[in-house]
């Protein structure tokens, strides 16, 4: 193994690793088709990792021989891992944490038959969370988000994107982005933060959407811009928030601020993406609805295609047809969509299980769409997503002796630790009962 630089963190050596998955390919960019199955499979793998990056990869043999190891021994701090699967943490590229409380006459509405639109039209729904964000003190947003990260992290993540969203005021948004910062800075794993003050018409521009748009593309894009605040747009473009028409205004906006885009597309109704390409937004989500005109399309850029199948579940939509995008060579993610209307987990693993069992993606592919593919999601892939010296120092370590367990045991969490840019956190040993 190489001469780690010293950082500030105590230098760590994973090592006796059952599997370790290191992720590694030849390809440098989003993985696609037979590449989302290449996960870098290594037996009694070993990790050394310093100043929050990661040194060396290797098998336990090599690392215990190297001459920089024999010589710093002392210095290093060996973290057993008999048993255990280690792989890249978890890039949740899809999240949107910033609301107050839980939306449980929804959910019940839901339960009695009504559908997700139609809440939606009658006033629930998004519109219904604005008012918690808009009433509550920052200190209290910021102690939900916090918790929310950490959550995901007990469960393997390592790096989240967080959206604003349900504030839809200039004020709210802008606080929304600041809750995220402020979050962030409390937590060692790594958060980009996206602008979504697209994402309903609010109430008070019901008589005037086109003003709103305005108000998103003047005022909110700009400031989010300069004041570094966001580092993507996103738009919800759909039956009941903006039309295409709304949204190519709104990723013109972002361009000209230097901010790249991201959407939420194609979940209630079917919309043309190709006419959006132009704006090489990094990701297109939810992605139910996709004509297969536009799947040949996209499989030509590098505009990556996530998935969300929490949403699915707990709205009890149809999963999209993730093997019509691998097969025509799409890039795919997966990421949770954590937010209180349709997908209330911070839970990676269980994405995996969904996206297995119910869109029928191999543990692999699932594994690949949320690390590395989640990192090209956000532009983090030279940083994030492998296991490969020089890229940040995150790592999951999970309790089962094969990867295929990780999708396998659902609503189970058997993450025991995250190394999260070089920091440990360790689950409650209550978690494991295996
Ligand atoms: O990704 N589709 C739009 N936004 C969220 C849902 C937001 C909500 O219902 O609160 C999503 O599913
Ligand atoms: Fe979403």
């Amino acid at each position: 193994m190489g001469k780690p630089s010293m950082g500030k963190s105590t230098p760590l050596l994973f090592l006796n690793i059952k599997q370790l998955l290191t992720l590694r390919s030849s390809t440098s960019g989003p993985r696609r088709g037979a590449q989302l199955s290449e996960i870098g499979l290594l037996r009694d793998g070993a990790v050394l990792c310093a100043g929050g990056k990661i040194v060396s990869v290797g098998t336990t043999k090599q690392a215990l021989r190297d001459p920089w190891y024999k010589k710093h021994q002392k210095t290093v701090r060996e973290v057993d891992c008999t048993g255990m699967v280690v792989l890249p943490g978890f890039v949740d590229s899809h999240t949107h944490p910033v609301f107050a409380g839980p939306r449980l006459i929804d959910f019940e509405e839901r339960i009695s038959g009504a559908t997700y639109a139609e809440i939606a039209e009658a006033g629930g729904g998004i519109r219904s969370s604005l008012e918690g964000v808009r009433k509550s003190p920052k200190s209290l947003l910021i102690s939900k988000v916090a918790t929310a990260f950490n959550e995901m992290a007990a469960q393997g993540t390592t790096t989240v994107e967080a959206k604003s969203g349900y504030g839809l005021s200039f004020d709210s948004e802008m606080k929304s982005l600041e809750v995220i910062r402020d979050a962030a800075r409390q937590w060692p794993g790594t958060v980009i933060a996206t602008l979504l003050g697209a994402h309903v018409v609010p109430s008070e521009f019901k008589r005037e959407p086109d003003e709103y748009v305005a108000e998103v593309c003047e005022k909110m894009i700009p400031r989010a811009a300069d004041s570094k605040l966001a580092q993507f747009v996103d738009v919800f473009c759909d039956k009941g928030a903006f039309s295409a028409e709304a949204s190519e205004r709104i990723f013109a906006a972002a361009g000209k601020h230097g901010l790249p885009v991201r959407a939420h597309v194609g979940q209630l109704s079917a919309t043309k993406l190709q006419p959006f390409l132009k704006f090489r937004p990094a990701s297109l989500d939810h992605m139910d609805h996709v004509s297969s005109e536009d799947i040949v399309y996209l499989a030509k850029t590098e505009t990556i295609a996530t998935f969300v199948p929490g949403a699915n579940y707990f709205l009890g939509h149809p999963y999209p047809d993730a093997r019509r995008f691998i097969t025509a060579g799409v890039p795919v993610a997966l990421a949770t969509d954590y937010n209180p209307g349709s997908s209330p987990t911070p839970s990676m693993p269980f994405i995996f299980s969904l996206a297995c069992t119910q869109m029928k993606m191999s543990p692999a592919e699932a594994i690949s769409a949320g690390t590395m593919n989640g990192a090209w999601a956000l532009g983090l892939g030279q940083k994030k997503g492998s296991i490969e010296p020089g890229k940040d120092a995150d790592l999951a370590g999970f309790r089962v002796s094969d990867y295929r367990e990780i999708p396998y045991w659902f609503a189970a969490n058997h993450c025991e630790f995250t190394l999260l840019n070089g920091t440990m956190l360790k689950a409650a040993k209550a978690n494991h009962s295996k």
